[in-house]
């Protein structure tokens, strides 16, 4: 698409939304940009502080659960391109309850495709251009053996966690959009992300907020599982690529060329905060319950835990066609990726703690006007 977009991001306040957002206002300073968030557990007002003032940014508080905000959000603002985000997230939270993850990975989606097709496709003040751009993931591939080839786009479906069914019906779902009505959508299917403001449920960051504070670090299983890793600003990027460049109707495999297994990434962390520590002595003084703060070892908090209920043993992406075809390459490595992750944990204790209490939202109404 040419010239000024008008750019709707659902779940923006969300970890990778929230960095996208930051990314793609730094990049393309003319578009319009609305995020619409519902502003659960996961998202956060503070995830967006650094664009709140630009003129070209608006919150909508709305749930893509609710067709007339989408709708009404559609036409105030003459969306022309919709960036996908919002999902519940976590495989865990989907073991326990997972109703919540039918709901808006696989009914909100359907509302957000329903509302594109009305504003894009069947009404007479359709947009010239439009392109619904879907995020998805590696879980949909299923789990992989230690000799097995990478995930490509041509690895069937079989998804394991409730988690991983609602993205796959929803990457189905926009597929059958194209296909029925000819909707301009694009997808990519993304490995594990990690960096700054993600929510300490996932593996990375959890692990650092538990080892400054002095809780157990918990490892499912025997620790021998592997993820694919990449830095999100390398995911931000990749999804630019694949809106600007890719094919419509295409889907395109994003990862980090990084396979760790977790118990190496957990004793990675162990010794990088051990470092930390000896070259600062600052951290001893702010993290006082941390190992690291008592002349300990972070790693003695490590301890093995029941393994997850059906937990995936490898994924792997293979990002051979978003290489060839958009020149996709991730530019962080783990190490320096981590060591930017965790040098962001060291210096924002602030933010980590209120979103884990939920005391952010008594900081952005002090700091924000009302949400629209
Ligand atoms: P997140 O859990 O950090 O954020 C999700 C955001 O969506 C939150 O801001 C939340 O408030 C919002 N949201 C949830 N339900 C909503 C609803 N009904 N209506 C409106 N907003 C709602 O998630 P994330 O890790 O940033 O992941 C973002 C997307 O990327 C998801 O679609 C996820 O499946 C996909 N993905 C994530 C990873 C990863 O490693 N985190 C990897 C591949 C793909
Ligand atoms: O692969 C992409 C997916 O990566 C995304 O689609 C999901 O949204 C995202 O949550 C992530 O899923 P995982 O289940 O791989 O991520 P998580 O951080 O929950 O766990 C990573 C690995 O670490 C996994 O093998 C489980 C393990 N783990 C996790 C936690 C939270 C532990 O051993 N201990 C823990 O406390």
């Amino acid at each position: 698409m040419t010239g000024a977009r008008k750019v709707l991001v659902t779940g923006g306040a969300g970890f990778i939304g929230a960095n996208f957002v930051r990314y793609w206002s730094d990049k393309y300073p003319s578009d319009r940009i609305v995020v619409l968030d519902a502003l659960t557990y996961a998202g956060n007002r503070a995830n967006l502080e650094s664009v709140e003032d630009r003129d070209t940014y608006r919150f909508v508080h709305g749930n893509i659960l609710d067709p007339a905000v989408i709708g009404d959000t559609m036409q105030r603002e003459a969306i022309d391109t919709i960036v996908h985000f919002a999902a519940e997230s976590h495989v865990d939270r989907s073991i326990h309850e997972p109703d919540a993850f039918i709901q808006t990975n696989v009914i909100g989606t359907n509302n957000l495709l329903m509302a594109a097709r009305k504003h894009w496709i069947d009404s007479d003040s359709a947009p010239a251009n439009h392109l619904f751009h879907h995020v998805s993931t590696d879980e949909v591939y299923g789990t992989l053996g230690p000799g097995d080839p990478a995930f490509t786009e041509q690895t069937l479906y079989a998804p394991n966690s409730p988690y991983a069914a609602s993205k796959a019906a929803s990457d189905h779902l926009v597929r059958s959009y194209h296909h029925t009505f000819g909707m301009q959508v694009t997808t990519s299917n993304c490995s594990n992300n990690y960096g700054p403001y993600q929510f300490p449920e996932k593996l990375i960051p959890l692990m650092i907020v538990n080892a400054l504070t002095g809780k157990a670090l918990p490892v499912y299983g025997d620790g021998s599982n592997i993820r694919d890793w990449l830095y999100v600003d390398d995911h931000c990027r990749g999804i630019d690529l694949v809106m600007n460049k890719g094919r419509v109707g295409a889907t395109y495999n994003i990862g980090g060329n990084n396979e760790w297994r977790n118990i190496d990434i957990v004793n990675q962390l162990c010794s990088s905060i051990d470092a930390a520590f000896a070259a600062n002595e600052q951290l001893a003084v702010q993290f006082p319950q941390a190992p690291a703060a008592k002349g300990q070892k972070t790693e003695s908090l490590v301890c093995f835990v029941a393994d997850r209920l059906g937990h995936d043993w490898r994924y792997a992406i293979d990002a051979t066609l978003a290489e060839s075809e958009l020149g996709y390459k991730p530019e962080e490595d783990f190490e320096s990726g981590f060591q930017l992750t965790l040098n962001w944990m060291l210096q924002n204790e602030g933010w980590w703690r209120a979103v884990m209490d939920g005391s952010y939202r008594d900081w952005i109404s002090r700091n924000y006007s009302a949400e629209s």
